[in-house]
């Protein structure tokens, strides 16, 4: 290891307190996007963020979009003969209801003792992702202190609206293509294998969404004096919902699958390597068997399979004692997780004439949509890859995990297509950090082990390998 990498490591290591202070300053702001009653709140957890850049010696911007603001920065120190990455990050966060539900309120980050992780971090966010995006400006922040410059030259990006889909981003990705290009994008939005063990994650699931919106008699209705012969939407509605998987977890939309390719036996044996242990993971959100499509493993079917999901139902009376009525409308929430080569639009399109096909004729159906993102997947063989598994391996005693992840992250499908450039997805969250459930956590090692993760990626990742 470089003298140099080893003064930046003991100097995260030697404020890390500080850096704490700094994520809980960050973790008060309630910057939850998909609420426009938190615009404001956006705004503030925007110009925190760069001003904290700037405290550290970046140029940062706050740039207004159509929806909430991005952060951009771009270090004055700029070198040509150094590579350049590009740093993504997200600085909003989901909603927290149900308050009931948390210990103390979300946005009042505190530390707790966790009996199997010890000290955590609790708030809305602390996780995902300002806890998470933290790591990659603390390891920077120490950077700079030390060596008065970034082994690398670093362009950060923080959106304000991943948590609702990043409508603004494309956009601003295609209005400023040439500021935001780098080789190479680093994302620190995913999971790790375990606490001891890290992961460079190699696939996101893309996904696509829709809001189906039945409508059945002309207004709402005595069901005594109508019930029979009038259309109850609701009935309408879980009737062909109820039909949108068959009793082994397919999912029934005509084509869904047509572009879906089974994984490899090569990418079958490597998971199968995992040991990943599918009673624990069920066991621990109190369950005890997969109700997804028979035969498949729970990584599979969370890493390489797509899924068809009711977020919400609404319809008729739903307050207290009984009310007979036959509502005139009833709606739901889906969206589709979407694997490599499917089609969000297509998936959508597909689900609608599905669904039509199913309603009685009487009903008529409205529908909403913000359209969706594709499913994302890396090469493995990748140089950076190679250098980002080397200095993981030397934090964390081991190499890496290749993962898949089941989640989604909008943009790094744009950075491919709009931007020409490959991602490195590496993140220090834990399945049972809790995002965006109540008493969201990060443990305050993956707070302090994630930002010398970052401080030695950025050492090997300055090697030229070109
Ligand atoms: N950080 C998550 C994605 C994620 C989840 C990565 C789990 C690794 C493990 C991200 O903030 C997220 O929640 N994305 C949304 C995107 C959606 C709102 C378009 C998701 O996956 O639901
Ligand atoms: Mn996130
Ligand atoms: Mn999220």
């Amino acid at each position: 290891m470089s003298e140099e990498l080893e003064r930046v490591l003991e100097r995260l290591d030697a404020t890390s307190d500080a850096a704490i202070d700094r994520l809980f300053a960050f973790l008060k702001i309630p910057s939850i996007s998909t609420d426009p009653a938190y615009a404001a709140d956006c705004k503030r957890a925007a110009e925190w963020v760069a001003d904290d850049l700037n405290d550290m010696g970046f140029d940062a911007r706050v740039r207004s979009t159509t929806g909430q603001p991005m952060v951009v920065s771009h270090d004055p120190g700029v070198s040509s003969d150094k590579r350049h990455v590009l740093f993504y990050g997200h600085y909003d966060v989901q909603p927290s209801d149900p308050l009931d539900l948390w210990e103390t309120p979300p946005f009042e980050p505190r530390i707790a003792r966790d009996p199997v992780h010890g000290d955590v971090i609790v708030a809305r966010g602390a996780a995902d992702d300002k806890g998470q995006l933290m790591t990659f400006l603390e390891a920077c922040r120490a950077w700079k202190d030390v060596t008065g410059q970034m082994p690398v030259n670093v362009t950060v990006l923080l959106e304000g609206e991943e948590e609702s889909g990043s409508p603004s981003l494309e956009p601003f990705l295609h209005a400023n293509k040439d500021e935001l290009t780098a080789e190479l994008a680093l994302v620190c939005d995913t999971g790790q294998a375990d606490r001891e063990t890290p992961a460079i994650t190699t696939m996101l699931r893309g996904m696509a969404d829709v809001e189906v919106i039945v409508t059945g008699p002309n207004r709402d209705l005595h069901s005594g004096m109508f019930g029979g012969p009038a259309t109850n939407p609701i009935r309408a509605l879980t009737r062909a919902l109820g039909q949108l998987h068959d009793l082994q977890g397919r999912v029934q939309v005509p084509g869904f699958y047509d572009d879906v390719a089974e994984i490899s036996d090569e990418q079958r044996a490597q998971w199968d390597s995992l040991d990943f242990d599918d009673a624990a993971f069920l066991a621990d959100i109190g369950l005890t068997q997969s109700d997804g499509e028979t035969g498949r493993s729970v990584l599979e079917l969370i890493w390489a399979r797509p899924t068809a999901e009711l977020n919400g139902i609404v319809g008729g009376y739903t307050g207290p004692g009984t009310k007979t009525v036959i509502p005139s409308e009833a709606s739901a929430k889906l969206t589709f997780r979407l694997v490599p080569d499917q089609n969000p639009e297509k998936i959508v399109e597909s689900f609608k004439a599905w669904f039509e096909a199913k309603l009685p004729p009487d009903c008529k159906v409205r529908y909403n949509s913000r359209g969706g993102s594709p499913a994302v997947g890396f090469d493995l063989g990748g140089s950076d890859m190679k250098l980002a598994r080397t200095a993981l391996e030397a934090e964390w005693g081991k190499p890496p995990v290749m993962m898949g992840c089941g989640g989604s992250i909008p943009i790094v499908e744009a950075f491919k297509s709009t931007l020409g450039m490959g991602s490195l997805l590496i993140g220090f969250g834990l399945d049972d950090d809790r995002i965006h459930s109540p008493n969201e956590k990060y443990n305050v090692s993956s707070f302090r082990k994630g930002a010398r993760s970052w401080a030695r990626i950025l050492a090997e990742l300055a090697v030229r390998t070109d």
